[in-house]
């Protein structure tokens, strides 16, 4: 790939970073050297983005990818974060000033990564990659790696827990089946939003997610199991991989979420770059967060009840006592993923033009 050379080049390239149901949450303002990245709460509000929680990981992602692109051109990146008051989404500031050019491992990668939600072969990784994964932790968070088939399969039951609470409860799976794309063409046209075929659904189940979409049959499909079904489907899934992990963090600010983001996006490309396919688990962990807070009156008593033990699983897994669990993710050899999502360009506001040397 030739570098990019403009300002343009480098954002365009950026937005490959994953994001909840590649909703895409960002703007740009360019004034010479400096990019000022927004979040754009509109275009996430998904009900598990609490408090744009999932938009700030989705955004560490993306100045990960800006910090990797601009090292590779020869540039260094200074972040500064605004203090809460002055925020008004205004998420980072990246100020580029020139240095010499590194070879970064990871840049070519940053547009292979994807994810892939197919079940992975239980193969062992190599001592030298599980450090690699390891050796990726930004400011005062952590990465946890769980490669017990037993400890596999619980943590695999309790994160997909989150699929039966979607399949039963009206708010949540309304706003998961807006954001749900239904075929290539839509795809093209959209260039955000949930790929149905990235979710690799068996051909039979591809097929229903039509009649699962309708509150009214889903209801009545429950009733004969579905919820619990498809949980236990997932469960499986899940658990079939090399490794699972979890990114956690001191707190729940909006720094850390960031911090977050940046270490999920380095494993990620760490794992593409080793041919392996990774996915995260995010649910759970986001409907605990609302829990916590006392801000899920949307759910049921005993849907709490069932997110507060799974997440105390988790919890006593991972070591996450009195952290914050972010997400977990699998990885693991899949194959190909039988599809991709696609990106709109980046919406950048030009000020003052930076000329790139
Ligand atoms: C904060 C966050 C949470 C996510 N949660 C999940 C999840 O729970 N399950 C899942 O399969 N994918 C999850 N994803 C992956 C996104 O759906 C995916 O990145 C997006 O659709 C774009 O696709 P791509 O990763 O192939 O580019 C999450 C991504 C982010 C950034």
């Amino acid at each position: 790939m030739t570098p990019g050379r403009t300002i343009e080049d480098i954002l365009n390239l950026a937005v490959w970073a994953p994001s909840g149901d590649n909703c895409q949450p960002w703007r740009f303002e360019v004034y010479d050297n400096k990019i000022d990245i927004f979040n754009v709460p509109d275009k996430d509000k998904a009900l598990y983005n609490f408090r744009q929680s999932g938009s700030m990981v989705a955004h560490g992602a993306l100045i990960e990818n800006i910090f990797i692109i601009t090292s590779q051109l020869g540039y260094e990146v200074r972040p500064s974060f605004p203090p809460a008051k002055e925020k008004n989404n205004l998420v980072a500031s990246l100020t580029l000033t020139e240095s010499k050019p590194k070879e970064e491992p990871l840049y070519n990668f940053i547009k292979v990564r994807t994810t892939n939600r197919k079940p992975y072969k239980k193969h062992y990784l190599s001592p030298e990659i599980k450090e690699n994964l390891l050796n990726s932790v930004i400011g005062e968070g952590g990465v946890v790696l769980i490669e017990d088939e037993k400890q596999k399969h619980l943590l695999g039951r309790s994160l997909s827990a989150n699929e039966q609470i979607l399949f039963e409860n009206a708010a949540l799976h309304k706003s998961f089946f807006s954001n749900v794309v239904w075929n290539k063409r839509e795809e093209q046209e959209k260039k955000s939003g949930l790929y149905l075929k990235t979710l690799e659904l068996p051909p039979p189940a591809r097929l229903a997610f039509h009649l699962f979409s309708s509150w009214n049959w889903l209801k009545f499909l429950n009733k004969l199991g579905l919820s619990r079904s498809v949980a236990k489907t997932n469960a499986k899934i899940y658990g079939s991989c090399a490794i699972m992990g979890a990114i956690i963090t001191p707190s729940e600010s909006d720094e850390d979420f960031i911090a977050a983001g940046r270490m999920m996006q380095k494993i990620w490309l760490k794992a593409t770059a080793s041919g392996l396919g990774m996915q995260i688990m995010a649910g759970l962990p986001y409907l605990a967060r609302r829990v916590f807070a006392n801000q899920a009156d949307m759910l049921s008593d005993t849907h709490h009840q069932m997110i507060r033990n799974h997440y105390s699983q988790i919890e006593s897994i991972v070591d996450g006592k009195n952290k914050n669990i972010v997400l977990l993710f699998r990885i693991g050899d899949g194959g190909n993923p039988s599809a991709r999502s696609s990106r709109l360009p980046a919406e950048i506001k030009v000020i003052k033009p930076f000329v790139l040397k």
